[in-house]
């Protein structure tokens, strides 16, 4: 489990705490061990039940994860890939060769065929373009099960009472306000870990890919923080004005820019309100997205 180095706000709620999934740690360690990097070899598994899968198409990362009956992950595979943006597929045949590349990876190491998938879009996008998610499941060999927005898939898995949950993922910030366990509110906007490392490349006058390997490199990022922090405070100022007129009482952070180390104590001060990463960021939508698929299903993609 990842450290949060001088990160106190993000120690969080402890696991199991009321008004949480209480089994979220167990499900995030899972993923952690289960969901691979593109082409690293994962543990095989063998498996005979039920499957719940999630595609999650995003702006820095594709992510493939397989649940269990349980909603458990058994296995995964993500990769670095800019085929949409904003929630747009900017990329349509390089999405699909993606999913399929890691859908083979998936299925070699479960020794079976995934036949059908959940997919997900940001919140507030054209139905065209969330049409155009579930298309390239269909180009990727995958039935479309479910179309579900992304911060609503992220509040599935975490199942928190009420607060906020906000996703802060490569291009945008996803977030949904939870009211007696109910989504009441959700939004997206423009900010996510690209420009953190647009900012990184300007502070250091390298080429994008470099500052992203140097912004994820945990040796580096306590010299990178007084460059990416204005960056922070501008998701908190994002959140403050989306979430006002609620007074959450809690932020829940995910999405793969919540890794940065800093983050949620950034977001507490600039917004006052509690903010926790309750685990391992990066799969909590994938997860969430992969608990709205079930066989037999079919989005309705006309
Ligand atoms: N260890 C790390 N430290 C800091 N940032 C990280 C780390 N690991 C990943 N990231 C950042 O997380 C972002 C990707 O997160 P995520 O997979 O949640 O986004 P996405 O789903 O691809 O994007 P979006 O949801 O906006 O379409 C990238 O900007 C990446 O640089
Ligand atoms: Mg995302």
């Amino acid at each position: 489990m990842r450290e949060e180095q001088g990160d106190k706000a993000a120690a969080g709620p402890a696991r199991g705490e009321a008004g949480m999934n209480p089994r979220l740690g167990e499900i995030l360690e899972a993923a952690a061990r289960t969901v691979v990097y593109d082409g690293a070899e994962g543990p095989q598994v063998s498996y005979g039940g039920e499957l719940h899968v999630g595609v999650d198409l995003g702006t820095a990362y594709t992510v493939l994860v397989v649940l269990d009956e349980a909603m458990v992950p058994i296995a995964g595979a993500y990769r670095f890939s800019q085929v949409v943006r904003d929630g747009v597929v900017l990329d349509y045949m390089g999405a699909i060769k993606t999913v399929k590349e890691l859908k083979a990876q998936v299925e070699a190491r479960l020794g079976r065929p995934l036949e059908s998938a959940a997919t997900a879009y940001p919140p507030g996008v054209a139905l065209a373009e969330v049409r155009a998610t579930g298309y390239v499941l269909q180009g990727a060999g995958l039935e479309c099960s479910r179309l579900v927005d992304e911060a609503t898939a992220a509040s599935t898995l975490l199942q928190v009472g009420s607060g906020v949950v906000v996703d802060v993922g490569g291009g945008t910030t996803k977030l949904a306000v939870i009211e007696e366990g109910e989504v009441v509110y959700t939004a997206d906007e423009p900010t996510g870990g690209t420009h953190f490392t647009l900012v990184v490349s300007g502070a250091m006058g390298i080429p994008f890919m470099e500052a992203e390997a140097l912004k994820t490199n945990a040796a580096e990022q306590a010299r990178l923080f007084p460059a990416v922090k204005p960056v922070m405070e501008k998701v908190a100022t994002i959140v403050s004005r989306h979430v006002a007129p609620f007074r959450p009482a809690r932020i829940y952070l995910c999405g793969g820019s919540a890794r940065f180390p800093g983050m949620a104590r950034v977001i507490e001060e600039a917004t006052g309100i509690p903010t926790c990463i309750p685990g391992e960021p990066l799969f909590v939508t994938p997860i969430g997205i992969a608990m709205s698929n079930f066989a037999g299903e079919t989005a309705p993609l006309r």
